[in-house]
This record gives C-alpha cells, sequence and structure tokens, in this order.
C-alpha cells in the first residue's frame, strides 16, 4: 500500500477493511482524502483484475468511534469558486463511480455520521450497514448547496423521487431506524466491533465461496440494468450470462454441483 495520510487499511483472510482517517475534522472529505481515495480503488482495482481470487469484498468505514464521513469539507467549499466546484463534485463523482462499479462487493459500515458527502459514498457502495448511533443526511441546502457527489441521483433511485425531495429540501439526519425503513441500510448493530465481525462472518463467508467472475458479472448487469428500461437491462443480463460460458468459473461451478463436490472457483 503507498503512504497514504487519510486512509487505513486492514487486510485479512482476502477481505479489506478501508477506514477514512481524518478524525480532528470527522473525517471530511477535503481533496486530498478524495484523491487518495481515487488512487486506492484504482490501485486495488488493477490488483484485483490481474488476480481476482485475492480480494473478495471490501468494507468502507470511518476510524474511531463518531463518524463515518461528515460531509465534504465546508472550510475548502467556502472558499471556492464555480470552476473549482465543478472540479471538486467531479472528483466525488467520479470517485462514486469506481466505488460503485468496483470488481469485487463493498460494503459501507457506517459508525456514526454519514453526512453530505458521506452519506453519498455509502449510497455508492453495494449496501449499507450501520451501528445504531449512525446518523445519516444530505444537509447541503442548509449551507446553500445541494449534494454533488451523486446523492440527488442514487437517493432517488434507491428510495424514490418522493422521499428523496422530502429529505433533500429538508436536510433533515435520519436515524438508523429510519435508514433501515427506507431501505438505505439493511442491518443495525450494537457498535462497530460487532458491525465488522458480522459482515465478515456472514456476508463475505458466503461471498468467498462464489464465483468471483459470476458475482462482478452479477454486479455489473444490476448496476447497468437501472438505469436502462426492462428490455435493455435484460438485453445486459442476457450478455453478462452467456459470456459466462466462456469461463473456467460456470464449467467448475456446474460440475461440482454434478459430482457432489465443492467447487474451486477461479475468477476467470
Ligand atoms: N467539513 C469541514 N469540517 C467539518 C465538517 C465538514 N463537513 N464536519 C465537521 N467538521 C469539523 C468541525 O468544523 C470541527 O472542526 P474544529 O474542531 O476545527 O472546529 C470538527 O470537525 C469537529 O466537529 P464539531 O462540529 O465540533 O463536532 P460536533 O460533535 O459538535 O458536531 C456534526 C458534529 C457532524 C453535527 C457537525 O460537525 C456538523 O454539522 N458538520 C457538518 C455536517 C454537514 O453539513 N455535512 C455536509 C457538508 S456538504
Amino acid at each position: 500500500m503507498n503512504n497514504y495520510n487519510f486512509l487505513q487499511y486492514e487486510f485479512q483472510d482476502r477481505v479489506g477493511i478501508l477506514s477514512i482517517h481524518r478524525p480532528e475534522k470527522l473525517n471530511a472529505l477535503n481533496e486530498q482524502v478524495l484523491k487518495e481515495l481515487t488512487l486506492f480503488f484504482t490501485d486495488l482495482k488493477n490488483k484485483v483484475e490481474k488476480n481476482p481470487l485475492e480480494l473478495r469484498g471490501l468494507i468502507l468505514t470511518g476510524s474511531g468511534e463518531k463518524a463515518f464521513i461528515a460531509g465534504a469539507d465546508i472550510a475548502l467549499m467556502q472558499k471556492m469558486n464555480a470552476q473549482q466546484a465543478l472540479e471538486f463534485a467531479r472528483l466525488g463523482q467520479d470517485l462514486s463511480s469506481i466505488i460503485e462499479n468496483f470488481p469485487t462487493p463493498i460494503v459501507a459500515a457506517v459508525n456514526g455520521y454519514a453526512l453530505g458527502g458521506g452519506c453519498e459514498m455509502a449510497l455508492a457502495c453495494d449496501f449499507a450497514v450501520a451501528t445504531k448511533q449512525a446518523l445519516f443526511g444530505l444537509p447541503e441546502v442548509k449551507l446553500g448547496l445541494i449534494p454533488g457527489f451523486g446523492g440527488t441521483q442514487r437517493l432517488a433511485r434507491l428510495v424514490g423521487r418522493h422521499k428523496a425531495r422530502e429529505l433533500i429540501y429538508t436536510g433533515r439526519n435520519i436515524e438508523a431506524q429510519e435508514a433501515l425503513q427506507l431501505g438505505i441500510i439493511l442491518k443495525i448493530y450494537e457498535n462497530k466491533q460487532e458491525m465488522l465481525e458480522h459482515i465478515e462472518q456472514t456476508f463475505f463467508a458466503e461471498v468467498k465461496k462464489n464465483s468471483p467472475l459470476a458475482i462482478k458479472l452479477a454486479k455489473k448487469a444490476l448496476n447497468t440494468g437501472v438505469d436502462l428500461n426492462m428490455a435493455q437491462g435484460l438485453s445486459k443480463e442476457r450478455e453478462e450470462f452467456s459470456d459466462l460460458f466462456n469461463s473456467q468459473d460456470m464449467q467448475i461451478g456446474t460440475t461440482a454441483f454434478i459430482q457432489k463436490t465443492k467447487p474451486e472457483f477461479l475468477g476467470r
């Protein structure tokens, strides 16, 4: 791993835990944090493309107990002009797309404030879970801003336009229980430790048994299909389905079923 000032990375048994670490500013996203995250994910993506078995998934969290990410850096934005703001939004949006389209699953483990850009990063992950003290929100209008890292688009697609409008126009924060009801998170935990252990021992334990290539292509079909109409989405699904018939993983998986053995997938 490169030398990062604002990221901490642990890796164990093929699952990585990436923590954003800027505790004195509640892990707020300034340009340098965004650039480090972009470099980190780009670098890791290249490694996974070369060796799909090495990393089966990633957990994105905030260091400490108080914040996942308390938003884009307000002090930085206060001094920006429109051109700089455009570049800043592009940086954040590009990062959210890298996370969304990463070849292995990424779970947001929200351990506290997930506001503004923090909520937007959680929305870009495959799904999110949270501790009971987590707080979500897109409060940008309170600052005379709007979400700029994908929030208007991803929240509306996830919870529907009406609920997204209500949340974005009021800028109100919601607690974990409401985020659960809305489908923004899948589960609530007592504390961070329990959350991290549970994701590794349940979700990722199952993911590791399955074909990395099939998961990658299922993710691709899901992600591309969301923005298409049904006929186009089904066509994308057919393409990915058919592509798998040229893979070793498909042979390994179906043969293991017939021979009543455990498949040892290769990710290709
Ligand atoms: N950008 C820049 N700095 C931020 C920040 C952000 N989004 N969120 C928190 N910080 C900084 C604070 O300015 C403070 O810095 P300081 O000690 O140098 O003054 C430090 O992090 C700790 O935050 P503080 O406000 O003292 O903690 P708190 O527990 O009283 O409140 C929050 C926590 C999250 C409620 C509050 O920090 C907040 O409202 N943050 C902004 C949230 C937001 O609007 N995000 C969307 C941005 S588009």
